[in-house]
């Protein structure tokens, strides 16, 4: 393995920059067989600062491959967030006729006399798959100097209206505009002023249509809506969703406009938002976050690099009692990456035992079914030393879900990051089915069939890798687990 790769906070099958600072994924699309990230990129430091486009190619979501840096900072700016569409028809004229990669992202500079700063979008093409990008002569293509946070276009062909479509994100609210050749915008409204969470600025829209599982031709849309840190607020930046409909200018929401509902219920899962012609994906697509928190992201306790992604998504629409949910699954891609696995069965869980005594892992898969009887709380106890631990448990009295940070290793960077949080979940037909995802600086909690998602970052110290699998106040039934350790997707 490359020794860089080989630190003991190293994700092992989470994308990470070989060096420095990396934020939100951009630019996500799949062209000619390759799965492109483009990312928020600070190369000359591991603390944020001024923003290039890192990027990276993959052929399986799992093993990806370092590329040089696509976007550098030029008279218009430094380069925040943004996408990029496979321009099919060379609706843009840069092509010759072909298809080709566009970019669309935002331009951050100073006003010029002035300290202020203003952002205004930008297009860059590539002829090249992507190794290569020109900025358009006619930069920037959009601006409305009304809004100082103006930023991290998502860009989508419309079939329907045929002409694309930008969602963009204005301080409290999404801007809507289309354009028939990228290059012009045409505002055509806006929406969320009134709508959902405004903890925070808004950041990082997307918008997509998927089925709803189950039914017979029911699609519905779903706008994805980030919303920066508030600091009197525990949580941190996270990210919402709403679901409703568009018609090609107008996105309405079918929610009460104070009914806010949550991508991810941990605290690291942030500006995530969906690939572009993503293949072989008819009925999902396939999302891909930020594995941090601006509360403390410049602060986790990293070396070289600072800042990964989640384990990539595949997003799906569930009709539920209370109305149609977004649903998370792990590709199976991932799946490639499993060692023999052990198995259990109907394993009565009683306080004080542990079955998995012996098991030892930093990176391995989990999937069980308990069975509720008379324990007060039962789950895993991860990443575990003679000081350490990082508890997945679930509480019985209150049904909730939650993750215990407090003694899972380096806590010390930030007052907030220590902490344990909880989300309800009502166990289906008396049995809670848990998926864990866990890496060398995280854990991935997919409950509920994907219904319900935790993600948090955790930096335990080396030597910390017990398992153990727990219940206290009485009982529980493990109907099933199986354990799958996992190799680094490094590894030959
Ligand atoms: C979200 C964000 C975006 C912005 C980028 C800057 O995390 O704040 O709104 O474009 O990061 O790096």
């Amino acid at each position: 393995m490359n020794p860089i790769y080989d630190n003991p906070l190293r994700p092992q099958f989470h994308f990470t920059p070989a060096a420095n600072w990396l934020n939100d994924p951009n630019g996500m699309v799949y062209f000619e067989g390759e799965y492109h990230l483009f990312y928020q990129h600070h190369p000359e430091s591991t603390v944020w600062g001024p923003m290039h486009w890192g990027h990276a190619v993959s052929k399986d979501l799992v093993h990806w491959e370092h590329l040089p840096i696509a976007l550098y900072p030029d008279h218009n700016g430094t380069i925040f967030s943004g996408s990029a569409v496979v321009d099919w028809n060379d609706s843009s004229g840069f092509f010759d006729g072909k298809a080709g990669l566009v970019a669309i992202y935002t331009q951050t500079e100073m006003i010029p006399d002035s300290n202020l700063s203003r952002q205004r979008q930008s297009i860059a093409y590539s002829k090249d798959n992507g190794r290569t990008w020109t900025a358009y002569s006619g930069n920037p293509v959009l601006s409305d100097e009304r809004f100082s946070d103006f930023r991290d276009p998502k860009v989508f062909w419309h079939q329907d209206s045929k002409r694309w479509i930008m969602v963009l994100a204005a301080g409290d609210r999404v801007c809507l505009y289309h354009s028939p050749n990228l290059k012009e915008w045409t505002f055509a409204s806006e929406f969320g002023a009134e709508e959902g969470s405004h903890a925070g600025v808004w950041e990082c829209p997307d918008l997509f249509a998927l089925p709803v599982e189950g039914s017979t031709g029911k699609e519905k849309w779903v706008m994805i809506v980030s919303i920066g840190d508030d600091e009197t607020l525990p949580e941190g930046s996270r990210t919402q969703y709403f679901i409703g409909e568009f018609d090609g200018i107008k996105f309405t929401n079918d929610h009460t406009p104070e009914s806010v509902l949550w991508m991810d219920h941990g605290r690291d899962n942030y500006a995530g938002v969906t690939w572009s012609d993503a293949p072989e994906l008819t009925g999902a697509r396939l999302c891909i976050g930020w594995m941090n928190n601006w509360k403390y992201a410049n602060l986790i306790p990293t070396a070289e690099w600072r800042g990964a992604m989640t384990i990539p998504r595949k997003l799906t629409l569930r009709e539920r009692a209370d109305g149609i949910r977004l649903v998370q699954e792990v590709p199976d891609e991932m799946r490639k990456l499993r060692l023999d696995g052990f198995d259990w069965r109907d394993e009565l869980i009683v306080p004080g035992s542990n079955l998995l005594v012996g098991h030892k892992g930093e990176l391995f898969e989990i999937s069980a079914e308990f069975e509720l009887d008379t324990a007060s709380e039962f789950g895993f106890k991860l990443r575990t030393s003679d000081e350490n631990e990082t508890i997945v448990g679930y509480n019985t009295a209150d049904s909730q879900l939650f993750i215990d940070r407090t003694k899972s290793g380096i806590i010390d960077f930030h007052t907030q990051f220590g902490c344990r949080h909880s989300s309800q979940l009502e166990p289906d037909d008396g049995r809670i089915k848990l998926q864990l995802w866990v890496d060398r600086s995280s854990v991935e909690v997919f409950a509920d069939n994907g219904g319900l998602v935790m993600t948090d970052q955790l930096f335990p110290l080396e030597g910390s890798d017990g398992i153990e699998i727990y219940a206290l106040g009485g009982v529980v039934w493990l109907r099933s687990l199986q354990i799958y350790p996992l190799k680094s997707a490094y590894a030959p």
